[in-house]
C-alpha cells in the first residue's frame, strides 16, 4: 500500500503546488482589491462631502458623522492590507528578480511595483492623521475641517496613482 508520505511529501516540495497556491491566491486578492477600492472611494468621498456639508451649515459633529469618518478609515486600513499581501504573490513582483532595478526604467511596472504602493500607503498615512486630529478638537467645526482636509487630501493621492487602463 502507498503510504501518505509518499506523495503527500512530495506533493508539498513540489513547485508546482507553490505555483498553483500562489496563483489562485492571486486571483482571489486581486478580484478583492479590485471590488474593494470601490468601497473605499465611496466611503471616504461621503465622508468628505458630509463633512464639507457640517462645516458649512455650522453643525454639531455627532454619533453619525464619527460613524462615516469611522468607515472611510476601516475601509481603507483594509484595502491596504489587501494591498500589502497582493504585492507579494501579483506576477509584477517577480519584475524584481527578473530585471531588478530596470522595473524603474519601464512606466507600467514603475507605477504598479513603486509609485502605487507608495503613494497610496502616503494617502492612508493622511487619512489616518486626519482620524486622529479630529479626535483632539473640541469645537464641531475643527473636527469636520480635519476630516475633510485629510481625507480629501488622501483621497487625491490615492486618484493619482490608480492604474485605471487595467480598472475600468
Ligand atoms: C486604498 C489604497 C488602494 C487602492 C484604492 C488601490 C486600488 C487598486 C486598483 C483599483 C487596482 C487595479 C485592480 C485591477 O486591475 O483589477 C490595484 C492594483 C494593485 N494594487 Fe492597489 N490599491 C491600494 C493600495 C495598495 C497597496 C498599499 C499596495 C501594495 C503595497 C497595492 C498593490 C497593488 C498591486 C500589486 C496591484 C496590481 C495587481 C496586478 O494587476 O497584478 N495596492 N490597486
Amino acid at each position: 500500500m502507498v503510504s501518505y508520505q509518499q506523495w503527500f511529501i512530495p506533493l508539498l516540495k513540489s513547485t508546482k503546488w507553490i505555483t498553483f497556491t500562489k496563483k489562485s491566491m492571486y486571483a482571489i486578492l486581486k478580484s478583492l482589491h479590485s471590488f474593494w477600492a470601490i468601497l473605499v472611494f465611496i466611503t471616504l468621498i461621503y465622508a468628505i462631502l458630509n463633512a464639507i456639508k457640517g462645516r458649512f451649515s455650522n453643525q454639531e459633529f455627532v454619533q453619525k458623522d464619527l460613524r462615516l469618518s469611522l468607515f472611510g478609515l476601516i475601509f481603507s486600513h483594509t484595502q491596504l492590507l489587501i494591498g500589502l499581501f497582493l504585492y507579494f504573490v501579483s506576477p509584477w513582483f517577480d519584475q524584481w528578480s527578473a530585471i531588478g532595478m530596470g522595473v524603474m526604467k519601464n512606466t507600467e511596472s514603475r507605477l504598479y511595483l513603486v509609485e502605487h504602493p507608495i503613494v497610496n500607503i502616503l494617502a492612508i498615512i493622511f487619512i489616518t492623521i486626519g482620524w486622529s486630529l479630529h479626535k483632539r478638537q473640541s469645537s464641531s467645526a475643527r473636527k469636520f475641517n480635519r476630516i475633510s482636509l485629510f481625507y480629501g487630501l488622501g483621497l487625491l493621492l490615492l486618484l493619482s496613482r490608480i492604474p485605471w487602463d487595467s480598472w475600468i
